[in-house]
């Protein structure tokens, strides 16, 4: 029997991740990256110290109850943590990690995919040509909004959302934000503070959101504040489908008071609202914001780094619980 702590790996991770697992622990995989029931999770964790979760892995209340008592540390691989509660895995004394930084130029440059794919119109025109229906070139065909110059505004103003305050600048753009906190002058960077979403909300050419979805942002932008947004303005979302609220957004998208919209992330992933494909101004990406090589390497070592950490008795870097 080897002496090497056991990892449930829920899902199929990087090579180079797995590799590292497979030389330092007894790590149980997911070859066929399988997402499984909760039934699954909580047999397959039987047994073992630790478990690597997705955000694919919802683990409620009820399911880490059910967790079994050898289970230590639950060391995400994303940063986001709204699947895991951290109430219910404190109470049974389990350490919670996530992988903050490594993501968020990843995730900042899909939210510039979304927001130019929203403005110009990406995919109508992709679908034109892979349809063959592109006609020909006309002085007033599928014009778009112009994104330079325009104002941005950041709901959210951590690591991903100042990341794509710099590179909107890039397109120079005006940027206005809302967080908890307001960000020190130099962090600010001439960025404009609001004291509130509803203050924000008038100034944004373009909103892009990029807060954590917690009880308190859980449909956040609805139709009372999508009212307050400018008539024509862009929503991107590469943060988490339910700080949204789909209906008000359709609503919205249908009835031409937004002009597009660029979502990366949705309620009830992969089964989204199926409104969404339906209409032509949107953007539609399939929750891809970390999805390139270096990061997701980055994310899976930064889990082990935690992982090791807590396995040695000392404390990870990204405790959340
Ligand atoms: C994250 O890390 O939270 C990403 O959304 C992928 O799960």
């Amino acid at each position: 029997m080897s002496d090497k702590a056991v990892v449930f790996v829920t899902r199929k991770l990087p090579q180079a991740v797995e590799a590292r697992l497979a030389r330092d622990y007894d790590a149980r995989f997911n070859k066929e990256d399988k997402v499984y029931t909760n039934e699954e999770l909580i047999d397959l964790a039987a047994g073992a110290d630790a478990i690597i979760p997705c955000h694919t892995e919802k683990l409620t209340a009820e399911v880490i109850q059910r967790l079994p008592d050898s289970i230590r540390a639950i060391c995400s691989f994303s940063v986001g943590y709204d699947h895991i509660d951290l109430d219910a895995a404190k109470a049974r004394g389990i350490i919670v990690t996530n992988t903050p930084e490594v993501l968020s130029d990843a995730t900042a440059e899909i939210a510039m995919l979304c927001l130019l794919g929203a403005a110009r119109r990406a995919y109508e025109g992709e679908r034109e040509i892979r349809t063959e229906t592109w006609a020909d070139w006309s002085a007033t065909y599928q014009l778009g909004i112009q994104v330079t110059g325009k104002r941005l505004g950041i709901l959210g103003a951590g690591r991903v959302g100042q990341i794509m305050a710099k590179r909107a600048r890039g397109f120079d753009m005006e940027i206005h934000y809302y967080n908890r906190n307001r960000l020190s002058a130099d962090v600010e960077a001439g960025a404009i503070y609001h004291e509130s979403v509803e203050a924000l909300l008038p100034h944004c050419d373009f909103l892009s959101i990029h807060c954590p979805a917690t009880p308190e942002t859980h449909h956040l932008i609805n139709a009372e504040r999508i009212a307050l947004l400018p008539d024509g303005a862009i929503v991107v979302n590469t943060a988490r489908g339910a700080v949204v609220d789909d209906a008000a957004l359709i609503e919205a998208l249908r009835s031409g008071k937004l002009f597009a919209a660029g979502l990366d992330v949705f309620n009830n992933e992969p089964n989204i609202d199926p409104r969404y494909k339906e209409l032509p101004n949107t953007f539609l990406l399939p929750h891809i914001g970390s999805a390139t090589r270096e990061t997701r390497d980055a994310m899976g070592f930064r889990a082990l780094d935690n992982l090791d950490a807590i396995i040695a008795g000392g404390e990870p870097r990204d405790r959340l619980a």
